[in-house]
Order: C-alpha cells, then structure tokens, then sequence
C-alpha cells in the first residue's frame, strides 16, 4: 500500500478555501487534514464546524479531523454529521481514552488518537487493539510550519513494534514539519499516512509538492 498524503487545512488560504480544496481533490493527495484547535488544550484557535462545514462542501476525499480540544466527547455527533471519516482525539484530552474511542466508532466513523511529542507509545498498550490510526505528532500541537522533531523516527520504529505484537490494524500517521528531508525515512519505518501543511501550501507548486511526497 503506497503512503496517504493528507494536506493540513491550516495552511492554506482561508480567504480562498474553495480553490485550496479543489486544489487538494484533484492533486495526489488521499485525505485532507482538518486541525480543530480550541484555544485551551494548544495555545491556539484554528477554526470550527462552520468553517469544517464550508471545506466539506468542496473535498471530494475523506476528512481527517484533527481534534487539539479538550473533553472531546462533547463534540463527536457533531463531527460525524459533518462528514468526518477520521476523528482522532488526543490522549492527553481524554479522561476515557477507551469510552471515546468506541463513541467515535459507533458514530460510524474510525478513530484516531493522537500522541503529543512527550507521550510515550507504551501509554496505547492497552488499547492499541481498537484504534484504527494513531497519530504521532512530530512538533508541539497548536501551529503549522514548525520544525519537525527528529525523535519521532524512534516512536514510529516503538509504535511500529508494539502493533506488531499486539497483532493490531492500526495506520501511523505523521504530523508536523513533514517535508522531502524526512518523509522517506518515516515511510521506510512504517509510517501510513504522512500529514503536510506548509510544506505543500507555501511551495510553488502545491500539485508537484503532493506528487514529491507521494513518491518519497
Ligand atoms: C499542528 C497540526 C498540524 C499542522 C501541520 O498542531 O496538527 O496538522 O497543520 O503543519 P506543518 O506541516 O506546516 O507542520
Ligand atoms: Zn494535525
């Protein structure tokens, strides 16, 4: 299976959303990549359902939505009935990681959780077996184009091994400061799904960037 490329929203021309998406459906790319950030959990707000609402009338590929909040719960209904395919959760906002991620399947989506650069991979032990992607943040949630942390490529190798034991299903995804210089090497290592927001919306050519990581 070749690596999904998911771009990040967050990067992209909020003013000109409509030509982004429709940059994003006919380029290379598998997913989008949809960061929901509420100002407490990062120190960040990125944008809401109206906004998810407006990108959802446009994609033509699934939606990978990102959720840096806390109490997730409140929200999942909600995400399910904008069209996200992919709802993923961070374990550091859920008090009932395992609660959340069952109130996310049963809303007929897969669920993710993410894990913040600091959080061990031996923290999903227990509950690996029914995750269907983990998402190992490769810089400090809360805002694109930031330098990517090179300790990653061990949590993907550890990550890697732990849903082979586990005999698990679960995808590996990368977010945060993916470009040409590392996403071999993470592909190489196992990595499923590879997220890019500056990297693909500041280049020139944002088509040829996605192709490049593509075929990385
Ligand atoms: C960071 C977000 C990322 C971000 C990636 O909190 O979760 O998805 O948009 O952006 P780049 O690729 O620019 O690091
Ligand atoms: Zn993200």
């Amino acid at each position: 299976m070749s690596v999904k490329i998911a771009p990040s929203i967050l990067a992209a021309d909020f003013a000109n959303l409509e030509r982004d998406s429709k940059m994003i459906n006919t380029s290379a790319a598998d997913w989008f990549h949809i960061d929901i950030m509420d100002g407490v959990f990062v120190p960040n707000i990125s944008f809401g359902m109206p906004v998810l609402k407006a990108i959802q009338e446009h994609a033509t590929k699934p939606l990978d939505v990102h959720l840096m909040i806390i109490d997730p719960d409140r929200y999942i209904e909600t995400f399910a009935s904008l069209g996200a395919a992919v709802l993923t959760v961070h374990y550091e906002a859920c008090h009932h990681l395992h609660r959340s991620i069952q109130k996310i399947k049963s809303c007929g989506m897969k669920a993710g959780v993410a894990l913040n650069p600091h959080t061990p991979i031996q923290s999903l032990e227990a509950i690996i077996n029914d995750i269907d992607l983990v998402c190992l943040m490769s810089v400090n949630p809360g805002f694109g184009g930031q330098s990517f942390i090179e300790n990653t490529f061990e949590k993907v190798e550890q990550l890697k091994s732990l849903i082979h034991s586990k005999n698990a299903q679960c995808l590996i995804e990368i977010d945060g400061g993916v470009t040409d210089q590392n996403a071999s090497k993470l592909i190489s290592l196992g990595a499923d799904v590879l997220v890019a927001g500056n990297y693909v919306f500041k280049s020139k050519d944002p088509h040829s960037t996605i192709q490049l990581l593509k075929e990385a």
